[in-house]
């Protein structure tokens, strides 16, 4: 999704501009531009595509002392991806960026239209910075006239707004799009996100709602609706290793890699013997709650499904799980003693975060789940548990998911402990399991050459089933999700024992069905199922521990003592052989084609 950095100092801004978006290229991008005032000398590049093609237009430009600077990578909402949509988007002096939806653009355009002020591009981030030198023409005072455009938008920003009538400061403000300030001595950052500014900032600043203000001479000016505001800065990472792809081909390829070692952090503390601990919760967090209602999108929703069948299973407790752009407009009957549990990546997904904000109104309380301490979602929680991942760069999500639901898994062994409604035993033997799950998800050199060598077999045909039961139903959606994400062919995950109910119409030498048959759970069901489909002549990839000589493929996994493991290591194969399949079609793999890796608008 759009990706905003801006930097106020001395230093070479293209770079630190350049540099910075290319930390954001992950979430998904198809235009990129900066903008740099320094003294008089204003300067705008813009390109459609990679940043390379921004490097390339800006090869013989440098910046020297002190100036101003605004950047951006641009996913097209309004207007298609071309140059003229593209940000920083210039007034007559000025350039504005802006992350976000400006819900009331088309009311605004008009009345400016009307009042014979030009428009460059389709966007909604135009009517900003002609609002703003409207009110600028009149009052000839910079912040007021900002301050006014501000009041003026509705929806969803983060904007960063340079202008020549003040060319020592940076305008501001943040309302429901994620927005950071850094700082390093007299040097100020903007970012929608901290990547860009490790190892550049030494603190941090993460703007609320509301909040708008200057950047001038290395200090910030704040205000919010009641006026100026005092504000504490945070001490910021200087990690940046894990951005790194470690000789592998893609970040998603190491991101598979890195699930065995992950999992463990996930772990860590949280497994002690035979009790979990989960320190982020108070003692009574779960007091008076007799149902859980868990909202999230993709891949995340994946594994809020996984979850359900644990909640139930294991704790006892009711637990629904809602699509969050379908849970905002349903009108959902909410009863406070309903725990809202929302489960996100980037802790940004504006829905999820949306859905949130609806059920904290209704007086819910609310856990996060979440990979990103200090998103939007985190801030907005009562409480979180931090899945621990690290960075996630591939936009098709991996370590997410597993580590989402591993933190799932413990959470429900949690309350079943605390509520003494799980015996020692049972206890024992999860814990057990769990502590065998980075076993489970290591990825071997045998597995990855044979995936590699089964993948040329699945090029072509009329489409994929990923079938599963239970806890393998959810892998199935999500091992289809996968699979289209990243190699733009048409798969769909089915509930095993549905597939008569209409599905298996489709059934043919072309159909491919990937299998999931773990032993530990339906073993004799699914089997059935899956000969019901090799009756029809389907093409079958089975995954699975017990040998099945109906498959024209097969991939034996080794674990077969607890369903969780199974799920873990079915749910590598299925991310390989996605990878693989993808990889054979010469498809952009960290980088799907219109997929952004934070969805930050509706
Ligand atoms: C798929 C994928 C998406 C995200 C979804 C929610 O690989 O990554 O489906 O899971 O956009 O994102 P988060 O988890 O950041 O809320």
């Amino acid at each position: 999704m759009c990706g905003i950095v801006g930097y106020i100092g001395t230093k070479e801004k293209k770079e630190i501009l350049l540099d910075g978006l290319q930390e954001l290229e992950y979430r998904g991008y198809d235009s990129a531009g900066i903008a740099i005032i320094e003294g008089v000398k204003l300067n705008n590049f813009k390109a459609i595509g990679k940043l390379k093609n921004l490097r390339e237009k800006t090869k013989n430009y440098t910046s020297d002392g002190f100036g101003i600077s605004i950047g951006h990578t641009r996913w097209a909402t309004h207007g298609k991806p071309t140059e003229l949509n593209a940000h920083p988007h210039l007034g007559a002096y000025s350039y504005v960026v802006h992350n976000g939806i400006i819900e009331n653009y088309q009311l605004l355009k008009d009345e400016l239209k009307s009042e014979g002020v030009g428009f460059l591009s389709q966007t909604d981030t135009e009517t900003i910075v002609h609002l703003f030198e409207k009110y600028h023409n009149k009052s000839n005072k910079a912040f007021e006239a900002f301050e006014k455009t501000i009041t003026k938008l509705e929806g969803a920003y983060a904007t960063l707004l340079i202008t020549e009538a003040a060319a020592d400061t940076i305008f501001f403000a943040k309302n429901g799009s994620p927005m950071l300030i850094g700082f390093d001595k007299n040097e100020v950052y903007f970012a929608s996100s901290d990547t860009p500014i490790i190892g550049k900032a030494t603190e941090v600043y993460y703007l609320e709602d509301g909040e708008y203000g200057y950047a001038k001479e290395g200090k910030i000016t704040l205000f919010n609706s009641d006026g100026k505001k005092k504000f504490t800065k945070q001490a910021l990472t200087a990690n940046k290793a894990l951005a790194q792809k470690d000789g592998y081909r893609f970040f998603m390829e190491k991101e598979i890699y890195e699930q065995s070692r992950i999992i463990s952090e996930t772990m860590m503390g949280r497994i002690l013997d035979d009790t979990i601990a989960l320190d982020e919760l108070d003692a009574n967090f779960f007091d008076g709650i007799s149902a859980l209602k868990i909202c999230a999108c993709g891949t995340s929703y994946h594994s809020a499904l996984t979850s359900a069948y644990l909640f139930e299973r294991i704790t006892k407790i009711r637990c629904d799980i809602e699509i969050a752009s379908e849970f905002r407009y349903k009108e959902p009957l909410l009863t406070d003693d309903t725990l809202f549990i929302t489960i996100s990546q980037s802790g940004e997904t504006a829905d999820t975060l949306e859905a949130l904000k609806m059920a904290k109104r209704a007086g819910l309380r609310s856990l996060s789940i979440c990979n990103v301490d200090n998103s939007s979602i985190v801030r907005e929680s009562d409480a979180t548990i931090l899945t621990r991942a690290g960075i996630e760069k591939g936009v098709a999500s991996t370590k997410a998911f597993a580590t989402q639901t591993m933190v799932l898994w413990i959470l429900a062994l949690y309350i079943a402990q605390e509520r003494k409604s799980i015996s020692k035993e049972i206890l024992h033997k999860e814990v057990d399991a769990m502590i065998h799950t980075p076993k489970a998800l290591i990825v071997t050199d045998t597995l990855h050459e044979k995936l590699h060598r089964l993948s040329k077999r699945y090029l072509h045909g009329h489409g994929f089933f990923f079938i599963g039961r239970d806890i393998f139903f959810p892998l199935a959606l999500e091992g289809a999700l996968k699979l289209k994400e990243i190699s733009y062919l048409h798969a769909e995950g089915y509930p095993a024992g549905e597939m008569k109910h209409g599905p298996i119409a489709l059934a043919d030498s072309e159909l491919f069905t990937i299998a999931l048959m773990p032993k530990t759970m339906h073993y004799e069901k699914i089997k059935s199922n899956v000969e019901e489909l090799s009756a029809r002549d389907a093409t079958i990839l089975a995954i699975s521990p017990l040998p099945f000589d109906l498959a024209d493929d097969f991939i034996q996994t080794k674990y077969d003592s607890h369903p969780m493991l199974e799920f873990f290591e079915m749910m590598v194969v299925t991310q390989l052989l996605a990878l693989e399949i993808s990889v054979r079609l010469g498809n952009d793999i960290d980088m799907p084609r219109n997929l952004a890796k934070s969805v930050t608008v509706e």
